[in-house]
């Protein structure tokens, strides 16, 4: 058994659904419809069969998104941690070229082969420099295969590294000069690319190849409500991998949860009435299915089955304690400001006290 199938593992039943009934036009090279990709990642039903919506939040960023990537523009998805930029990704990937497993990660220690191709160094001795002895990069396999390639935290690759980029998308084209060849880009061929707006770090990306992307902003989800559904949803979902009742996420504490995050990362309180200082962690949606994930874990094992405000607690003070010196004040001033106040919220109160005295 796999820990995490890739979502055209996964979601397999759903894809072959669409595909089946998919009449709207396909872009040369796609597998399903910007229609029938846009109803993959948004959710609906085809046919009796139930498609599970991926992404919560406006529908219109990810029509634009899909859109872009059936024009000769690559899409790059931009915003903090944790809006669900490499999630998003990877199923526009699966949906589109029935596979996102052509990836490459970027860092600030990655070189041009990565994105290019490399050498099997014992085949190019032995038989000199050929098409066998070279290892294709996967944006190589890509434009080979005619597939999405995505690219995750563009910005972390040094400037120049990215630049390898430009000519790939401008061009459609990869020239190998060792050859005396090229690779020319079959339809389908894209690129998706991911960066977070709040790194520490970063490479600019140069205008040159911002040019060559078309930007979609995902943002933080808006109201209380959104956030904690997302959440319960993703809680769901890897449950029932794990299996993990439903019923050891109680809906009440991943409101408490939720609630606590957002206050704390808005630096006020949901009825805005009182200012709150921030701590350095992210809080983001990303981070809050973790910690109920954990809390979930923690109550079926340890606890009494559902996650109370013990199994609560533990979990947010690993989220929230990033940074010891300046955080724990933070944590602490929030913990008598507003949560030792805050009705029917002494249960929890009493727990992180616990914890931190
Ligand atoms: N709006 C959203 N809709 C659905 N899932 C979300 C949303 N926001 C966050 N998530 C969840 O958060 C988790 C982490 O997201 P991820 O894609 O790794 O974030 P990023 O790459 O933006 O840092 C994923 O499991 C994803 O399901
Ligand atoms: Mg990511």
């Amino acid at each position: 058994m796999i820990i995490r199938p890739h979502a055209e593992q996964a979601y397999a039943h759903e894809l072959s659904a669409l595909q089946a009934a998919d009449t709207h036009p396909k872009p040369q090279g796609w597998l399903l419809s910007p229609w029938a990709v846009a109803t993959y990642i948004l959710g609906g039903e085809v046919e009796g069969q139930v498609i599970e919506p991926k992404y919560f939040g406006q529908r219109r960023l990810i029509e634009v998104a899909i859109a872009t990537l059936a024009t000769d523009r690559a899409l790059l998805l931009l915003g903090v941690p944790g809006t669900a930029k490499t999630w998003v990704s990877e199923h526009l990937a699966a949906a589109i070229s029935g596979g996102s497993t052509l990836l490459v990660q970027g860092t600030a220690g990655i070189a041009e082969d990565a994105l290019r191709y490399g050498w099997n160094y014992a085949r190019l001795l032995a038989e000199g420099p050929s098409e066998n002895a070279m290892v294709p990069s996967p944006v190589m396999a890509g434009m080979n295969a005619g597939k999405i390639v995505r690219v995750e935290e563009l910005t972390r690759i040094p400037a120049e590294v990215q630049d390898t980029l430009i000519t790939l998308l401008s061009e459609k084209t990869m020239p190998v000069p060792e050859l005396n060849t090229e690779i020319q880009a079959q339809q389908g061929f894209n690129i998706i690319a991911t960066a977070n707006d709040r790194d520490k770090g970063v490479n600019e990306l140069s205008s040159a190849l911002r040019r060559r992307f078309n930007t979609v902003v995902l943002p933080l989800p808006q109201s209380l409500e959104e956030e904690v559904n997302i959440v319960q949803n993703r809680v769901v979902a890897l449950g029932n991998t794990l299996r993990l009742p439903e019923s050891a996420a109680p809906l009440a504490e991943i409101r408490r949860l939720v609630t606590i995050f957002r206050e704390l990362r808005n630096g006020k309180t949901e009825d805005g009435k009182a200012k709150l200082k921030s701590p350095s962690a992210t809080l983001s949606t990303a981070e809050a299915i973790s910690v109920v994930h954990q809390g979930q874990s923690l109550a079926v094992h340890f606890g009494n089955g559902a996650m109370n405000a013990q199994d609560l607690a533990a979990g947010l003070q690993g989220a929230i304690l990033k940074d010891p010196t300046n955080d724990l004040g933070v944590w602490q001033e929030y913990l008598e400001q507003v949560v030792r106040k805050r009705e029917g919220w002494q249960d929890l109160y009493r727990a992180c006290k616990d914890l931190t005295d």
